[in-house]
């Protein structure tokens, strides 16, 4: 890994063959989960990016994909969860299986938000998929079909998951040493 970002590594939780078993293992469930059907996977920006990259080239069966850009309303955002999006799918879902994949679910108030949004636009079905869950902080009850990673109450980087927008390029998952 580039050695600059791997110097501010702590700890690797997830090295580059854990996530890919990972994302296999995520992308069979799904695989035997809608055998028939239009599938939409809806990647949520950018955080989500790296992993759907991967998820995708995973999946046998063919699928749509489209993406959606979500961000929190100020500093009050963890309380009162506003979250507005910057950038909304380009297509209607109604009547098509939708699968929202996230890179991280924290609090839960981004996904929650979303989940409702898209629902309101009737599709036949919505799922989440995450690759990692901190149960930790949660504030809304969210039930998420496909969890890759449960993880403690740690601020983790790298495969797409960002600090100030760095390590989003460093291949595995970890905990850096400053914030
Ligand atoms: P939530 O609305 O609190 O669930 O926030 C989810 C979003 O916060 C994720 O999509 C990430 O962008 C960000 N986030 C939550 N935890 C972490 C972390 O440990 N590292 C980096 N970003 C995180
Ligand atoms: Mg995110």
């Amino acid at each position: 890994m580039n050695e600059e970002m791997k110097d501010e590594i702590r700890e690797v939780l997830f090295d580059e063959e854990a996530i890919a078993k990972k994302v296999s293992e995520l992308a069979d469930r799904i695989d035997r989960d809608y055998k028939t059907g239009n599938l939409l996977l809806v990647c949520v920006l950018k955080g989500a990016s790296v992993f759907f990259a991967d998820l995708i080239r995973k999946i046998k069966r063919p699928v749509s994909i489209d993406f959606i850009s979500a961000s929190s309303y100020g500093m009050s955002s963890e309380t009162t969860g506003a979250v507005k999006i910057d950038k909304d799918l380009d297509y209607p879902v109604e009547g098509v299986d939708v699968i929202i994949v996230e890179d991280i679910v924290d609090t839960g108030l981004t996904l929650k938000y979303l989940t409702e949004n898209i629902r309101s636009r009737k599709p036949k079905s919505l799922e989440i998929c995450t690759l990692l869950d901190k149960p930790a902080r949660r504030r809304v009850e969210l039930d998420i079909k496909y969890s890759g990673y449960v993880i403690p109450d740690e601020f983790v980087v790298g495969y797409g998951i960002d600090y100030a927008e760095k390590f989003r390029n460093l291949p595995v998952i970890g905990v850096p040493k400053q914030l």
